[in-house]
C-alpha cells in the first residue's frame, strides 16, 4: 500500500515535471491563439538590454496585443516549415580555419551591382506602423543607416514615395509587389517605383492562394489594416487578390514592362530557378514565405545550395538570396557560405520595431 502510494506520488511529480518542461519549451507557434504571454526576465526589457535576436523574439511579443503578436509569429498548417526554417541552421556546422590574416576585412559587398554595407536586408512584411508609430519609415531609416537593403511591401501602410523621400539618396531600396489579377495595379506600382528611384522590383510568386495562418490571424489582421488603407495600391481592397493562374510567362511580362531588375521571391527548387532565369529574372530569392505558405515544404537553407549550383553554372550573372529562420550572424555566415549573395530577415525586424517604441508610447 505504501509502495503504491509512493509510486503514485512519484508519477504525479514526474508528470508535473514533464508538463512544466513542455510548457517552458513550447515553441511560439504552439502557444494557444490569443493566450496570455508572460515571458521570463522581460519586465525591464528595452533595446539596450537585448543581447541577441532570441531576446527580441522572447520579450517583444509581450508588448503586443494578441492579434498583432500572433500575426507575426504564426505560420501555416501545423508550423512544421516555420519551425524547421530555424532548426535547419542548427544542423549545419562550420568547418573552421585559422591563421588566415584576418585584417582589413569588411562586410561590404554588392547586390545587383550596387554597393551595400552588409549582405543583409529587410524582407517585405506588411503593417509596420502597427508595431511602431514610424512604421515602414522607421524600418527604412534603420536599414539605410546600416547600409542594409530595404524591401518595401506593396501592402505597406506608408507610400513608396514617402519611404523613398525618408532615406538618403544612395540607400538601397527595392519595391515588392505581387502580380495582381488587375495588371494596372502592378503597372502603377512599377512606374511609381521607377520614378522615385527604387533599385529593383521584388515579385512574390509563392502565394497562388492566400493560405490561412494559425489562429486565422491573416484575415483578422488584414481586416484591421484595411481600415487604415494601403497607399501603394490604387484600387479597391477587393482587388488585392492572389492570382492562381500565374505562370513564368507573367514574370517575362513584368521583365518586359520595366527597366528595373526583377527579383523573383518564393523560389524553392532548382527547376523553378531555371524557369525564372529564362523568363528574365535578375535574381532568385529563395523563400518559403517564412513558413506562412505551403506547410511541409523544405526549410529554405536546405534547398539553397542546389539552387545556387544550378544558377551559378547555367546563369552566372544571376544572384541568389535567401530568407527564413535567419536569427544570428552565424546563420548569415552559413547562408553566405552555401552560396547566397545576400540574406533577408522578416520577423526579427518586426520584433525590433516593437522593442524600439519608447516606453511611454507602448500600448500594452
Ligand atoms: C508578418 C509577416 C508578413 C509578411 N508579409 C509578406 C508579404 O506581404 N509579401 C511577401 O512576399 N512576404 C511576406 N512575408 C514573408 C517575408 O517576406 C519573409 O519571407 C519571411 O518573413 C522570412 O522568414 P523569417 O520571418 O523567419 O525571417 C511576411 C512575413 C511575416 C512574418
Amino acid at each position: 500500500m505504501n509502495m503504491k502510494k509512493i509510486c503514485f506520488e512519484e508519477c504525479i511529480v514526474t508528470l508535473f515535471c514533464i508538463l512544466q518542461l513542455t510548457k517552458a519549451q513550447l515553441p511560439e507557434w504552439k502557444i494557444p491563439c490569443g493566450a496570455v504571454y508572460k515571458p521570463k526576465n522581460c519586465e525591464n526589457a528595452s533595446l539596450e538590454t537585448m543581447k541577441n535576436i532570441e531576446d527580441f523574439e522572447r520579450c517583444a511579443p509581450a508588448l503586443l496585443d494578441p492579434l498583432s503578436r500572433d500575426y507575426i509569429w504564426a505560420g501555416s498548417g501545423n508550423g512544421q516549415t516555420l519551425w524547421e526554417n530555424k532548426e535547419a541552421y542548427k544542423r549545419i556546422w562550420i568547418k573552421k580555419r585559422v591563421l588566415k590574416r584576418m585584417v582589413n576585412y569588411t562586410s561590404e559587398t554588392t547586390v545587383l551591382g550596387q554597393k551595400v554595407g552588409l549582405p543583409i536586408g529587410i524582407a517585405p512584411t506588411a503593417g509596420h506602423s502597427i508595431f511602431h508609430p514610424e512604421g515602414e519609415k522607421g524600418t527604412a531609416k534603420g536599414a539605410s543607416s546600416m547600409g542594409a537593403i530595404i524591401i518595401l511591401n506593396s501592402l505597406a501602410l506608408r507610400s513608396l514615395e514617402h519611404i523613398a523621400a525618408s532615406v538618403p539618396a544612395g540607400a538601397v531600396k527595392w519595391m515588392q509587389t505581387y502580380i495582381y489579377p488587375n495588371r494596372n495595379i502592378v503597372i502603377d506600382i512599377v512606374r511609381r517605383a521607377e520614378r522615385t528611384g527604387y533599385n529593383a522590383l521584388v515579385v512574390t510568386v509563392d502565394e497562388p492562394y492566400e493560405f490561412e495562418i494559425k489562429c486565422n490571424v491573416r484575415s483578422r489582421f488584414f481586416e484591421k489594416e484595411v481600415s487604415v488603407g494601403f497607399p501603394n495600391i490604387r484600387a479597391g481592397v477587393e482587388e488585392i487578390l492572389a492570382d492562381p493562374s500565374l505562370t513564368f510567362d507573367d514574370i517575362a511580362w513584368l521583365v518586359n514592362i520595366t527597366r528595373l531588375p526583377i527579383v523573383v521571391k518564393g523560389i524553392m527548387t532548382a527547376e523553378d530557378a531555371k524557369l525564372a532565369a529564362e523568363a528574365g529574372a535578375s535574381a532568385i530569392y529563395v523563400s518559403n514565405h517564412g513558413g506562412r505558405e505551403l506547410d511541409g515544404c523544405l526549410p529554405t537553407i536546405e534547398v539553397l545550395h542546389e539552387i545556387v549550383s544550378t544558377v551559378n553554372s547555367a546563369y552566372p550573372s544571376i544572384e541568389v538570396y535567401v530568407d527564413g529562420g535567419i536569427r544570428s550572424g552565424s546563420d548569415v555566415f552559413k547562408a553566405l557560405a552555401l552560396g547566397a549573395k545576400a540574406v533577408f530577415i522578416g520577423r526579427p525586424a518586426l520584433w525590433g520595431l516593437t522593442m524600439g517604441v519608447k516606453k511611454e508610447l507602448r500600448k500594452f
